[in-house]
Protein backbone atom coordinates (compact mmCIF):
# COMPACT_ATOMS: atom_id res chain seq x y z
CA UNK A 1 0.00 0.00 0.00
CA UNK A 2 0.79 3.36 -0.67
CA UNK A 3 2.24 5.58 2.42
CA UNK A 4 -0.10 8.14 3.56
CA UNK A 5 2.59 10.69 2.77
CA UNK A 6 3.10 9.61 -0.99
CA UNK A 7 -1.08 9.55 -1.19
CA UNK A 8 -0.61 13.26 0.08
CA UNK A 9 2.17 14.33 -2.64
CA UNK A 10 -0.25 12.97 -5.76
CA UNK A 11 -3.45 14.09 -4.88
CA UNK A 12 -2.19 17.83 -4.15
CA UNK A 13 0.30 17.67 -7.84
CA UNK A 14 -2.85 15.87 -9.07
CA UNK A 15 -4.47 19.82 -10.32
CA UNK A 16 -1.08 20.91 -11.36
CA UNK A 17 -0.15 18.34 -13.48
CA UNK A 18 -4.21 18.70 -15.04
CA UNK A 19 -2.78 22.49 -15.75
CA UNK A 20 -0.25 20.75 -18.25
CA UNK A 21 -2.22 17.73 -19.31
CA UNK A 22 -2.44 18.38 -22.87
CA UNK A 23 1.74 19.33 -22.59
CA UNK A 24 2.70 16.65 -20.69
CA UNK A 25 0.60 13.63 -23.16
CA UNK A 26 1.67 15.65 -26.58
CA UNK A 27 5.68 15.25 -24.94
CA UNK A 28 4.68 11.92 -23.48
CA UNK A 29 3.33 10.06 -26.98
CA UNK A 30 6.06 12.15 -28.98
CA UNK A 31 8.80 10.24 -26.69
CA UNK A 32 7.04 7.26 -26.49
CA UNK A 33 6.80 6.62 -30.21
CA UNK A 34 9.87 7.70 -30.87
CA UNK A 35 11.51 4.93 -28.69
CA UNK A 36 8.96 2.85 -29.29
CA UNK A 37 7.25 2.80 -32.89
CA UNK A 38 6.24 -0.54 -32.61
CA UNK A 39 3.57 0.54 -30.73
CA UNK A 40 1.98 2.49 -33.73
CA UNK A 41 0.74 -0.79 -34.25
CA UNK A 42 -1.37 -0.70 -31.41
CA UNK A 43 -2.64 2.51 -30.99
CA UNK A 44 -5.02 4.64 -33.44
CA UNK A 45 -3.03 7.02 -35.50
CA UNK A 46 -5.69 9.09 -36.56
CA UNK A 47 -6.99 9.49 -32.21
CA UNK A 48 -3.19 10.88 -31.60
CA UNK A 49 -3.01 13.56 -34.67
CA UNK A 50 -6.75 14.66 -33.39
CA UNK A 51 -5.45 15.05 -29.65
CA UNK A 52 -8.21 12.95 -28.53
CA UNK A 53 -6.79 9.94 -27.10
CA UNK A 54 -3.92 12.11 -25.38
CA UNK A 55 -6.74 13.66 -23.46
CA UNK A 56 -8.02 10.06 -22.75
CA UNK A 57 -5.54 8.72 -21.18
CA UNK A 58 -3.76 11.89 -18.91
CA UNK A 59 -7.37 12.34 -17.61
CA UNK A 60 -7.94 8.36 -16.43
CA UNK A 61 -3.86 8.78 -14.94
CA UNK A 62 -5.09 11.61 -12.95
CA UNK A 63 -8.69 10.32 -11.91
CA UNK A 64 -7.19 7.43 -10.82
CA UNK A 65 -4.56 9.30 -8.83
CA UNK A 66 -6.97 11.70 -7.35
CA UNK A 67 -8.64 8.42 -5.86
CA UNK A 68 -5.27 6.58 -5.46
CA UNK A 69 -6.78 5.24 -2.10
CA UNK A 70 -9.66 4.26 -2.90
CA UNK A 71 -9.75 2.61 -6.63
CA UNK A 72 -12.83 0.97 -6.26
CA UNK A 73 -14.61 4.27 -7.23
CA UNK A 74 -12.80 4.23 -10.80
CA UNK A 75 -13.27 0.41 -11.55
CA UNK A 76 -16.47 0.96 -13.95
CA UNK A 77 -14.28 3.14 -16.17
CA UNK A 78 -11.04 0.81 -15.58
CA UNK A 79 -13.29 -2.20 -17.03
CA UNK A 80 -14.43 -0.24 -19.36
CA UNK A 81 -10.79 0.71 -20.96
CA UNK A 82 -9.67 -2.94 -19.97
CA UNK A 83 -12.13 -4.39 -22.61
CA UNK A 84 -10.71 -2.01 -25.01
CA UNK A 85 -6.77 -2.76 -23.97
CA UNK A 86 -7.52 -6.64 -24.23
CA UNK A 87 -9.19 -6.27 -27.85
CA UNK A 88 -6.30 -4.03 -28.90
CA UNK A 89 -3.87 -6.62 -27.78
CA UNK A 90 -2.59 -4.07 -24.81
CA UNK A 91 0.00 -6.37 -22.49
CA UNK A 92 1.53 -6.49 -19.40
CA UNK A 93 4.99 -5.61 -20.58
CA UNK A 94 3.44 -2.63 -22.19
CA UNK A 95 2.71 -0.43 -18.63
CA UNK A 96 5.50 0.20 -17.74
CA UNK A 97 6.85 1.44 -21.51
CA UNK A 98 3.90 3.93 -20.66
CA UNK A 99 4.71 4.71 -17.27
CA UNK A 100 8.54 4.97 -18.10
CA UNK A 101 7.59 8.26 -20.70
CA UNK A 102 4.89 9.68 -18.83
CA UNK A 103 7.00 10.12 -15.81
CA UNK A 104 9.69 11.67 -18.04
CA UNK A 105 7.03 13.78 -19.51
CA UNK A 106 5.69 15.47 -16.07
CA UNK A 107 9.78 16.01 -15.16
CA UNK A 108 10.32 17.40 -18.62
CA UNK A 109 7.21 19.88 -18.24
CA UNK A 110 7.45 20.75 -14.82
CA UNK A 111 11.33 21.56 -14.48
CA UNK A 112 12.06 22.55 -11.26
CA UNK A 113 8.67 22.11 -10.11
CA UNK A 114 9.04 18.28 -10.27
CA UNK A 115 11.22 17.48 -6.92
CA UNK A 116 12.48 13.65 -6.45
CA UNK A 117 10.03 13.27 -4.12
CA UNK A 118 7.45 14.15 -6.57
CA UNK A 119 8.46 11.74 -9.21
CA UNK A 120 9.15 8.91 -6.79
CA UNK A 121 5.56 9.21 -5.42
CA UNK A 122 3.98 9.14 -8.88
CA UNK A 123 6.06 5.89 -10.17
CA UNK A 124 4.71 4.47 -7.11
CA UNK A 125 1.26 5.49 -7.95
CA UNK A 126 1.10 4.44 -11.64
CA UNK A 127 2.61 1.28 -10.60
CA UNK A 128 -0.76 0.63 -8.29
CA UNK A 129 -2.78 1.87 -11.10
CA UNK A 130 -1.28 -0.31 -13.90
CA UNK A 131 -1.42 -3.23 -11.92
CA UNK A 132 -4.87 -2.67 -11.37
CA UNK A 133 -5.24 -2.77 -14.77
CA UNK A 134 -2.76 -5.40 -15.89
CA UNK A 135 -4.95 -7.80 -13.47
CA UNK A 136 -8.55 -7.22 -14.53
CA UNK A 137 -6.92 -7.60 -18.14
CA UNK A 138 -5.36 -11.04 -17.13
CA UNK A 139 -8.30 -12.22 -16.77
CA UNK A 140 -10.03 -11.23 -19.57
CA UNK A 141 -7.31 -12.88 -21.68
CA UNK A 142 -8.18 -15.81 -20.03
CA UNK A 143 -11.84 -15.84 -20.22
CA UNK A 144 -11.67 -14.67 -24.04
CA UNK A 145 -9.58 -17.96 -24.59
CA UNK A 146 -11.72 -20.26 -22.58
CA UNK A 147 -14.19 -19.46 -24.54
CA UNK A 148 -15.89 -21.94 -26.98
CA UNK A 149 -13.91 -21.72 -29.89
CA UNK A 150 -12.62 -18.32 -28.33
CA UNK A 151 -8.97 -17.16 -28.49
CA UNK A 152 -7.00 -14.68 -26.64
CA UNK A 153 -5.23 -12.35 -28.95
CA UNK A 154 -5.98 -11.64 -32.77
CA UNK A 155 -7.16 -14.68 -35.48
CA UNK A 156 -7.93 -14.35 -38.62
CA UNK A 157 -11.52 -14.27 -39.63
CA UNK A 158 -12.88 -14.27 -43.48
CA UNK A 159 -15.62 -12.69 -45.08
CA UNK A 160 -18.48 -14.80 -46.31
CA UNK A 161 -20.76 -12.03 -47.17
CA UNK A 162 -20.50 -8.10 -48.23
CA UNK A 163 -24.16 -6.66 -47.60
CA UNK A 164 -24.33 -2.67 -48.99
CA UNK A 165 -27.05 -1.47 -46.05
CA UNK A 166 -27.39 2.11 -47.68
CA UNK A 167 -25.17 4.55 -49.10
CA UNK A 168 -22.91 4.87 -46.41
CA UNK A 169 -22.81 1.39 -44.54
CA UNK A 170 -21.97 -1.94 -45.29
CA UNK A 171 -22.03 -5.44 -43.88
CA UNK A 172 -19.14 -7.15 -43.73
CA UNK A 173 -20.51 -11.91 -42.23
CA UNK A 174 -17.23 -13.44 -40.97
CA UNK A 175 -16.52 -16.84 -40.25
CA UNK A 176 -13.25 -18.41 -38.48
CA UNK A 177 -10.77 -19.28 -41.17
CA UNK A 178 -9.66 -21.99 -39.19
CA UNK A 179 -13.36 -23.26 -39.83
CA UNK A 180 -14.18 -22.95 -35.75
CA UNK A 181 -17.48 -22.13 -34.45
CA UNK A 182 -17.08 -18.74 -33.40
CA UNK A 183 -17.57 -18.05 -29.56
CA UNK A 184 -20.91 -16.36 -27.77
CA UNK A 185 -20.57 -12.58 -27.15
CA UNK A 186 -23.08 -10.57 -24.84
CA UNK A 187 -25.01 -8.37 -27.48
CA UNK A 188 -24.00 -4.83 -27.81
CA UNK A 189 -20.08 -6.11 -27.99
CA UNK A 190 -17.26 -5.39 -30.35
CA UNK A 191 -14.51 -6.81 -32.20
CA UNK A 192 -11.11 -5.41 -33.09
CA UNK A 193 -10.12 -5.34 -36.57
CA UNK A 194 -6.56 -5.47 -37.80
CA UNK A 195 -5.73 -4.96 -41.35
CA UNK A 196 -2.21 -4.08 -42.65
CA UNK A 197 -3.29 -1.56 -45.66
CA UNK A 198 -0.87 -1.31 -48.37
CA UNK A 199 1.41 1.73 -48.49
CA UNK A 200 1.05 1.93 -44.85
CA UNK A 201 3.72 1.35 -42.55
CA UNK A 202 1.77 0.02 -39.34
CA UNK A 203 -1.07 -2.04 -39.26
CA UNK A 204 -4.36 0.16 -38.54
CA UNK A 205 -7.10 -1.37 -35.33
CA UNK A 206 -10.73 -0.21 -35.54
CA UNK A 207 -13.59 -1.25 -33.04
CA UNK A 208 -16.80 -1.86 -34.51
CA UNK A 209 -19.91 -3.45 -32.73
CA UNK A 210 -21.19 -6.76 -33.34
CA UNK A 211 -24.69 -5.74 -35.38
CA UNK A 212 -25.92 -9.11 -35.34
CA UNK A 213 -27.34 -11.44 -32.47
CA UNK A 214 -24.98 -13.91 -30.58
CA UNK A 215 -25.14 -17.66 -31.66
CA UNK A 216 -25.83 -17.62 -35.25
CA UNK A 217 -22.69 -18.95 -37.10
CA UNK A 218 -21.59 -15.79 -38.24
CA UNK A 219 -20.19 -12.32 -36.91
CA UNK A 220 -21.55 -9.00 -38.56
CA UNK A 221 -20.51 -5.73 -38.27
CA UNK A 222 -22.15 -2.95 -40.16
CA UNK A 223 -19.40 -0.26 -40.94
CA UNK A 224 -19.64 3.43 -42.05
CA UNK A 225 -17.50 4.59 -44.75
CA UNK A 226 -16.05 7.72 -43.03
CA UNK A 227 -15.71 10.41 -45.37
CA UNK A 228 -11.97 9.68 -46.75
CA UNK A 229 -10.02 12.99 -46.11
CA UNK A 230 -10.28 12.44 -42.30
CA UNK A 231 -7.35 10.36 -40.70
CA UNK A 232 -10.40 7.84 -39.20
CA UNK A 233 -11.65 7.12 -42.82
CA UNK A 234 -8.84 5.02 -43.97
CA UNK A 235 -9.95 1.98 -42.15
CA UNK A 236 -13.49 2.16 -43.08
CA UNK A 237 -12.73 3.57 -46.40
CA UNK A 238 -10.55 0.56 -47.16
CA UNK A 239 -13.35 -2.20 -45.94
CA UNK A 240 -15.62 -0.58 -48.47
CA UNK A 241 -13.46 -0.85 -50.98
CA UNK A 242 -11.24 -3.57 -51.22
CA UNK A 243 -12.44 -5.93 -48.41
CA UNK A 244 -14.50 -8.93 -50.09
CA UNK A 245 -15.89 -12.20 -49.97
CA UNK A 246 -12.80 -14.73 -49.61
CA UNK A 247 -10.81 -12.09 -48.12
CA UNK A 248 -9.43 -12.30 -44.59
CA UNK A 249 -8.77 -9.33 -41.97
CA UNK A 250 -7.59 -10.57 -38.24
CA UNK A 251 -9.78 -9.91 -35.51
CA UNK A 252 -9.80 -10.12 -31.46
CA UNK A 253 -12.65 -11.59 -29.46
CA UNK A 254 -15.82 -9.77 -28.80
CA UNK A 255 -15.01 -7.18 -26.23
CA UNK A 256 -17.13 -4.23 -24.13
CA UNK A 257 -19.31 -3.64 -21.23
CA UNK A 258 -22.18 -1.81 -23.17
CA UNK A 259 -24.35 -4.71 -23.22
CA UNK A 260 -27.82 -5.31 -22.22
CA UNK A 261 -28.63 -7.35 -19.19
CA UNK A 262 -30.77 -9.80 -20.19
CA UNK A 263 -31.85 -10.46 -16.44
CA UNK A 264 -33.70 -7.35 -16.23
CA UNK A 265 -37.90 -7.22 -17.45
CA UNK A 266 -38.62 -3.52 -17.45
CA UNK A 267 -39.36 -2.03 -20.84
CA UNK A 268 -36.80 -1.10 -22.85
CA UNK A 269 -35.37 1.56 -25.26
CA UNK A 270 -32.68 1.64 -27.91
CA UNK A 271 -32.05 4.91 -29.20
CA UNK A 272 -29.25 5.48 -31.85
CA UNK A 273 -28.27 7.61 -34.44
CA UNK A 274 -26.36 7.21 -37.10
CA UNK A 275 -24.25 4.36 -37.49
CA UNK A 276 -24.88 3.70 -34.04
CA UNK A 277 -27.39 1.55 -34.49
CA UNK A 278 -25.29 -1.54 -35.20
CA UNK A 279 -25.05 -2.27 -31.33
CA UNK A 280 -29.04 -1.93 -31.10
CA UNK A 281 -29.35 -4.22 -33.98
CA UNK A 282 -27.45 -6.78 -31.74
CA UNK A 283 -29.43 -6.43 -28.95
CA UNK A 284 -33.20 -6.11 -30.79
CA UNK A 285 -32.24 -9.56 -32.23
CA UNK A 286 -31.10 -11.28 -29.31
CA UNK A 287 -34.58 -10.16 -27.75
CA UNK A 288 -36.45 -11.78 -30.64
CA UNK A 289 -34.15 -14.79 -30.82
CA UNK A 290 -35.12 -15.02 -26.89
CA UNK A 291 -38.67 -14.62 -27.49
CA UNK A 292 -38.68 -11.60 -25.26
CA UNK A 293 -42.18 -10.31 -23.43
CA UNK A 294 -40.10 -7.01 -22.64
CA UNK A 295 -41.47 -3.65 -23.75
CA UNK A 296 -39.50 -3.22 -26.14
CA UNK A 297 -39.12 0.34 -28.09
CA UNK A 298 -36.85 1.07 -31.05
CA UNK A 299 -35.91 4.23 -32.16
CA UNK A 300 -33.54 5.57 -34.83
CA UNK A 301 -32.67 8.97 -35.65
CA UNK A 302 -30.67 9.02 -39.25
CA UNK A 303 -29.67 11.99 -41.91
CA UNK A 304 -31.83 10.80 -44.41
CA UNK A 305 -33.41 7.72 -46.19
CA UNK A 306 -30.11 7.31 -47.92
CA UNK A 307 -28.05 6.82 -45.39
CA UNK A 308 -30.56 4.57 -43.25
CA UNK A 309 -29.47 1.34 -42.50
CA UNK A 310 -31.90 -1.57 -41.48
CA UNK A 311 -34.58 0.21 -41.24
CA UNK A 312 -37.12 -2.53 -42.83
CA UNK A 313 -34.95 -5.15 -41.14
CA UNK A 314 -35.05 -3.54 -37.36
CA UNK A 315 -39.05 -3.05 -38.14
CA UNK A 316 -39.34 -6.36 -38.79
CA UNK A 317 -37.54 -7.79 -35.97
CA UNK A 318 -39.55 -5.46 -33.55
CA UNK A 319 -42.46 -6.90 -35.26
CA UNK A 320 -41.82 -10.42 -34.12
CA UNK A 321 -41.68 -9.25 -30.65
CA UNK A 322 -44.97 -9.77 -28.31
CA UNK A 323 -44.71 -6.08 -27.36
CA UNK A 324 -42.59 -4.09 -29.58
CA UNK A 325 -42.40 -1.45 -31.42
CA UNK A 326 -40.28 0.84 -34.04
CA UNK A 327 -39.50 4.34 -34.90
CA UNK A 328 -37.44 5.97 -37.08
CA UNK A 329 -36.97 9.75 -38.38
CA UNK A 330 -34.54 12.04 -41.05
CA UNK A 331 -32.95 15.00 -40.02
CA UNK A 332 -33.37 16.29 -43.51
CA UNK A 333 -35.88 13.93 -45.17
CA UNK A 334 -35.56 13.93 -49.10
CA UNK A 335 -39.24 12.81 -49.02
CA UNK A 336 -40.78 14.88 -46.38
CA UNK A 337 -44.04 13.15 -47.32
CA UNK A 338 -42.51 9.73 -47.32
CA UNK A 339 -42.93 7.27 -44.73
CA UNK A 340 -41.41 8.15 -41.14
CA UNK A 341 -42.01 8.76 -37.61
CA UNK A 342 -40.40 12.42 -36.91
CA UNK A 343 -38.44 14.94 -38.58
CA UNK A 344 -35.80 17.05 -37.57
CA UNK A 345 -33.92 15.47 -33.87
CA UNK A 346 -35.54 13.34 -31.29
CA UNK A 347 -37.38 16.01 -29.19
CA UNK A 348 -38.65 15.52 -25.83
CA UNK A 349 -42.59 15.95 -27.26
CA UNK A 350 -41.45 12.67 -29.33
CA UNK A 351 -40.09 11.00 -26.63
CA UNK A 352 -42.82 11.45 -23.92
CA UNK A 353 -45.56 9.19 -24.72
CA UNK A 354 -42.46 6.36 -25.53
CA UNK A 355 -40.04 6.55 -22.49
CA UNK A 356 -41.71 6.21 -19.02
CA UNK A 357 -39.40 6.80 -15.87
CA UNK A 358 -39.16 3.01 -15.95
CA UNK A 359 -38.06 2.66 -19.10
CA UNK A 360 -34.27 0.98 -19.47
CA UNK A 361 -32.57 2.99 -22.05
CA UNK A 362 -29.49 1.97 -24.36
CA UNK A 363 -28.35 4.82 -26.31
CA UNK A 364 -25.82 4.95 -29.02
CA UNK A 365 -24.51 7.75 -31.48
CA UNK A 366 -22.37 10.83 -32.04
CA UNK A 367 -21.58 12.71 -29.14
CA UNK A 368 -24.23 16.12 -30.02
CA UNK A 369 -26.72 12.98 -30.52
CA UNK A 370 -25.76 11.54 -27.31
CA UNK A 371 -25.52 14.46 -25.34
CA UNK A 372 -28.88 16.31 -26.51
CA UNK A 373 -31.21 12.55 -26.20
CA UNK A 374 -29.27 12.00 -22.54
CA UNK A 375 -30.68 15.27 -21.28
CA UNK A 376 -33.92 15.10 -22.54
CA UNK A 377 -34.44 11.17 -20.85
CA UNK A 378 -33.04 13.06 -17.61
CA UNK A 379 -36.12 15.83 -18.26
CA UNK A 380 -38.72 12.54 -18.89
CA UNK A 381 -37.47 11.11 -14.92
CA UNK A 382 -35.32 8.08 -15.96
CA UNK A 383 -32.79 7.57 -13.47
CA UNK A 384 -29.17 7.65 -14.94
CA UNK A 385 -28.61 4.04 -13.66
CA UNK A 386 -31.22 3.86 -16.59
CA UNK A 387 -29.28 5.64 -19.07
CA UNK A 388 -26.78 3.74 -20.64
CA UNK A 389 -24.33 5.18 -23.26
CA UNK A 390 -21.70 4.82 -26.01
CA UNK A 391 -20.82 6.69 -28.41
CA UNK A 392 -17.94 5.85 -31.09
CA UNK A 393 -14.57 7.47 -30.60
CA UNK A 394 -12.35 7.70 -27.04
CA UNK A 395 -14.43 7.19 -24.14
CA UNK A 396 -14.68 10.66 -22.29
CA UNK A 397 -17.38 11.59 -19.89
CA UNK A 398 -19.95 13.83 -21.64
CA UNK A 399 -19.45 16.67 -19.64
CA UNK A 400 -15.61 16.98 -20.74
CA UNK A 401 -16.87 16.65 -24.41
C1 LIG B 1 -7.14 3.71 -24.77
C2 LIG B 1 -6.15 4.68 -20.16
C3 LIG B 1 -2.12 2.03 -20.45
C4 LIG B 1 -2.91 1.43 -25.18
C5 LIG B 1 -7.20 4.20 -23.50
C6 LIG B 1 -8.24 5.07 -23.02
C7 LIG B 1 -7.97 5.34 -21.74
C8 LIG B 1 -6.75 4.65 -21.39
C9 LIG B 1 -8.80 6.20 -20.80
C10 LIG B 1 -9.40 5.59 -23.86
C11 LIG B 1 -10.48 4.58 -23.85
C12 LIG B 1 -11.47 4.75 -24.96
O1 LIG B 1 -11.09 5.26 -26.01
O2 LIG B 1 -12.59 4.33 -24.78
C13 LIG B 1 -4.97 4.04 -19.84
C14 LIG B 1 -4.35 4.09 -18.53
C15 LIG B 1 -3.21 3.35 -18.62
C16 LIG B 1 -3.13 2.84 -19.97
C17 LIG B 1 -4.91 4.82 -17.33
C18 LIG B 1 -2.19 3.06 -17.56
C19 LIG B 1 -2.44 2.89 -16.30
C20 LIG B 1 -1.99 1.64 -21.76
C21 LIG B 1 -0.90 0.84 -22.26
C22 LIG B 1 -1.12 0.67 -23.60
C23 LIG B 1 -2.33 1.37 -23.93
C24 LIG B 1 0.24 0.28 -21.43
C25 LIG B 1 -0.28 -0.08 -24.61
C26 LIG B 1 0.88 0.27 -24.97
C27 LIG B 1 -4.11 2.03 -25.48
C28 LIG B 1 -4.68 2.07 -26.80
C29 LIG B 1 -5.92 2.71 -26.67
C30 LIG B 1 -6.05 3.05 -25.29
C31 LIG B 1 -4.05 1.51 -28.05
C32 LIG B 1 -6.95 2.96 -27.78
C33 LIG B 1 -6.98 4.37 -28.21
C34 LIG B 1 -5.99 4.71 -29.27
O3 LIG B 1 -5.64 3.84 -30.08
O4 LIG B 1 -5.56 5.86 -29.32
N1 LIG B 1 -6.31 3.96 -22.49
N2 LIG B 1 -4.21 3.28 -20.67
N3 LIG B 1 -2.84 1.93 -22.79
N4 LIG B 1 -4.96 2.63 -24.59
FE1 LIG B 1 -4.61 2.87 -22.64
Amino acid sequence: ALSQKTIDIIKSTVPVLEVHGVTITSVFYKNMFNNHPELLNIFNHANQSQGRQQTALANMVYAAAQNIDKLESVLPAVVQVAHKHRGLGVKPEHYPIVGKHLLEAIKEVLGDAATEEIIDAWAEAYGVIAQVFIDIEANMYETAGAQAGGWSDFKELEVVDKVKESDVITSFYFKAKDGQPLPTFEPGQYITVKVNIPGEKYALNRQYSLSCAPGNEYYRISVKREADYQPNGKVSNYLHDYLNVGDTIEASAPAGDFTLNMEETAPVAFISGGVGLTPMMSMLETLVKNDSDRDVTFIHSARNEGVHAFGKEACELAGKLQRGSCYYGYQEPANPEGDHSFTGYITKEFLEDKISKETICYVCGPVPFLKAVVTILGELGVSGENIRYEFFGPAMALETV
